[in-house]
């Protein structure tokens, strides 16, 4: 059952206050990862949780793409890396989101998408959105429909869900 699933995830997502810098309680996905029937029963709720047929789905790097790549293999679907400025040989096509300090910007290779993919966008946190509605924007450019976007844990007190209004949203995993 899905709370079982629930406290799973929980006890295996080490929680470091300060870290990457003061203030931030970051959330360590390594021991689910290291967990093999936990880290199976994630990739299976996030596939069964998806709300329409998907061509492709999309992961952000680099969190995003441990868990998108054996989703998108899950459901028999592609699999779309969304990479940091930089790392793709290109032809690209990029989106760049404001951070509290300074600015980060995501990458596709557009001729990875096909005109009228649907796309399905995962990473391991929702915490501001800036990520996603990036990936989001990003993708829409590039002629794909976004099926939905699932999330390993929402952090709700930095809504980010409200810069992805309107989409199909879900997280496993709530935290305040
Ligand atoms: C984290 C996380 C998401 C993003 C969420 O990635 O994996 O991609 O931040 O934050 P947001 O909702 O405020 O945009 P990070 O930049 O730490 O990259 P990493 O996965 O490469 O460590």
């Amino acid at each position: 059952p899905r709370a079982a699933l629930v406290a799973r995830i929980d006890a295996l997502v080490r929680l470091v206050p300060d870290y990457p810098q003061a203030g931030v309680l970051f959330r360590d996905i390594t021991p689910l990862l290291a967990d093999a029937s936990a880290f199976a029963e994630v990739i299976e709720a996030i596939a069964a949780d998806v709300p329409g047929p998907v061509d492709l789905v999309a992961g952000m790097e680099a969190r995003g793409f441990l868990l998108a790549a054996p989703v998108a293999v899950a459901l028999g679907a592609g699999l779309l890396p969304v990479r940091k400025a930089g790392k793709l040989p290109g032809p690209t096509e990029a989106e760049t989101y404001e951070l509290e300090y300074g600015t980060a910007t995501v990458e596709i290779h557009p001729s990875t998408v096909p005109a009228g993919s649907r796309v399905l966008v995962i990473d391991d946190v929702l915490a501001t959105g800036g990520t996603a509605a990036a990936t989001v924007t990003l993708l829409e450019r590039c002629g794909a429909e976004i099926v939905g976007l699932s999330f390993l844990v929402e952090i709700a007190a930095l809504e980010g869900r409200a810069r992805l209004a309107g989409r199909a949203v879900d997280a496993l995993v709530q935290v305040p």
